[in-house]
C-alpha cells in the first residue's frame, strides 16, 4: 500500500473534468502540455465493456505519461464487474479509479448506473466495496487471469498496456485511491443525505457537480450547496472537489474561497481552451497570500491557437487514426472563437478529414487575411 497521490497534491486542486466523447487521450494530451491541470480523468468507461476487452471500447482507457495523475472514470451497477474492472485499471497503470455517480443519460441513468445510484444507495456502496476489494486484491498479487476474464480480453488488455513499456516491466504494486464523483440528487437536492451515504464508502475524493439529474445542465450549479456538503465530507477527513460553471481560472479562484472545497474541476471551459488550466500556482498563491488573484487573462494569440489545432489534430490522429477523425471535429469547431470570420472557419473545420486538411484551411485563411485585411487580427468576435 502506497500514499495516494491525492495526499500530495498541491492545494486547492484544479482539475479536468471527465467528459464523454471529449476528455480521450489526445485532448488530454494536449491539456496535459498546454495547461497542466492538476488531474485529468478519462471519459466513463462500461465495466462491462472494460471486462469484455474489447479493443474499440477500451481505446477509452489509453493516456500518456504527461497526463499524470491520470484516474480511470468507470460506470456500471454490477458489483463482480467492478471489482474485475478495478483489476483492469491498476494493471494498466492509472493512479486512481473513479466511479461515475453522476451522469443523467437515459441509456445510463435509467438503467441504475451512474447518477441512477442515488436511488440506490445501497447498491452504491457495494460498487465501491467491490472496486476497493478488487484494487486490493490486484495490490496483493492476483493476476487478470485469476478472476476470471477471457483469453481474448486479457490479450487486449496486454496490448495495451504495452503501450506503456516502463510499466510492463518495473509496474510495483499498490492500491490506488478510489474517489466518486457524483451530483447533488435525483430529481431534488439530497446532497446532504447522500454525501453522508458516501462517507460511509470511505473514498478518498468525493467530486460533485452542483445540479440535479433532472436539471440535466439546465440552470446554475449550486455552489452554496456544494459548499454545505464539502463541511460535512472534510469532517472525515475526505477531499471535497466543486464543480460546474466554472469558465476561467478566477472564476475557480472564487469558487474555492467561497465554497471552502479542496479542488474544483473544470470541464466545458476546457473546451478549445486547453489553456484554462495555465498559471494553476497564481491561484494557489492568492488562496495562501489572502490576496486577490490579479493577472489579465492571456488570451492566445492566433498563431498560438492554430498551431494548437495542427498539434491536437496531429495527436488524434497518430493515436486514433484518420478513419476516426470525425470525432476530432468538434474541438476544432470549439477553437474557431474570437477571431475574424470565425464562425465560417467553424463550419469549414467540422468537415474536415485529416491534419492535413485542418492546416491547408488554416493557411487559405491566413493567406486570405493577408491579403484582405491587413494588417489587423483585432479582437474581433465571430
Ligand atoms: C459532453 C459531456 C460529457 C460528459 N461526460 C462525463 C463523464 O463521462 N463522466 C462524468 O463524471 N461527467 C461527465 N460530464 C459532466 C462533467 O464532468 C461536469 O460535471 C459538467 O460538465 C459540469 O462541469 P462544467 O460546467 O465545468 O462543464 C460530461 C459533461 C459533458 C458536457
Amino acid at each position: 500500500m502506497t500514499a495516494s497521490f491525492w495526499k500530495t497534491l498541491p492545494q486547492p486542486i484544479i482539475g479536468l473534468a471527465p467528459m464523454d466523447g471529449v476528455t480521450d487521450s489526445a485532448f488530454r494530451y494536449i491539456v496535459a502540455t498546454y495547461g497542466k491541470p492538476d488531474i485529468v480523468f478519462t471519459e466513463f468507461t462500461n465495466v462491462h465493456d472494460i471486462c469484455s476487452g474489447r479493443l474499440k471500447v477500451l481505446d477509452s482507457l489509453r493516456y500518456s505519461e504527461v497526463e499524470r495523475p491520470v484516474i480511470a472514470q468507470i460506470y456500471g451497477k454490477d458489483p463482480a464487474l467492478f471489482y474485475q474492472a478495478a483489476h483492469v485499471v491498476c494493471e494498466l497503470g492509472f493512479d486512481g479509479l473513479d466511479i461515475n455517480m453522476g451522469c443523467p443519460s437515459k441509456n445510463v441513468a435509467s438503467s441504475g448506473s451512474g447518477a441512477g445510484l442515488i436511488r440506490t444507495p445501497n447498491l452504491a456502496l457495494e460498487l465501491m466495496d467491490h472496486a476497493r476489494k478488487g484494487i486490493q486484491d490486484w495490490a496483493a498479487g492476483q493476476s487478470l487471469a485469476e478472476i476470471g476474464l477471457k483469453p481474448s480480453a486479457l490479450q487486449a488488455i496486454a496490448q495495451l498496456k504495452a503501450e506503456h513499456p516502463d510499466l510492463t516491466e518495473y509496474q510495483e504494486r499498490a492500491s490506488i485511491p478510489l474517489s466518486v464523483k457524483t451530483r447533488l440528487g435525483f430529481d431534488c437536492n439530497i446532497i446532504d443525505e447522500w454525501s453522508d451515504c458516501l462517507i460511509q464508502g470511505h473514498p478518498e475524493v468525493i467530486s460533485m457537480h452542483g445540479r440535479t439529474l433532472s436539471q440535466m445542465y439546465r440552470g446554475q450549479s449550486d455552489w452554496k450547496a456544494i459548499a454545505q456538503a464539502a463541511t460535512r465530507i472534510r469532517q472525515h477527513g475526505i477531499l471535497a472537489i466543486g464543480n460546474g460553471d466554472i469558465k476561467s481560472l478566477t472564476e475557480a479562484h472564487q469558487r474555492i474561497e467561497t465554497s471552502g472545497v479542496h479542488g474544483v474541476l473544470i470541464g466545458r471551459g476546457a473546451l478549445g481552451n486547453p489553456w484554462i488550466f495555465q498559471e494553476i500556482e497564481q491561484v494557489r498563491q492568492a488562496i495562501t497570500t489572502g490576496s486577490q488573484l490579479e493577472w489579465k487573462t492571456s488570451e492566445p494569440s492566433l498563431d498560438e491557437k492554430f498551431q494548437a489545432m495542427i498539434n491536437h489534430a496531429e495527436c488524434f490522429e497518430t493515436i486514433h487514426g484518420t478513419e476516426r477523425f470525425v470525432r476530432m471535429r468538434k474541438h476544432l469547431g470549439w477553437y474557431c472563437s474570437s477571431f475574424p470570420h470565425a464562425a465560417a472557419m467553424r463550419a469549414k473545420m467540422v468537415r474536415t478529414n485529416s491534419t492535413q486538411d485542418v492546416t491547408n484551411l488554416l493557411q487559405a485563411y491566413l493567406k486570405e487575411q493577408a491579403v484582405t485585411e491587413p494588417p489587423a487580427f483585432a479582437s474581433t468576435s465571430a
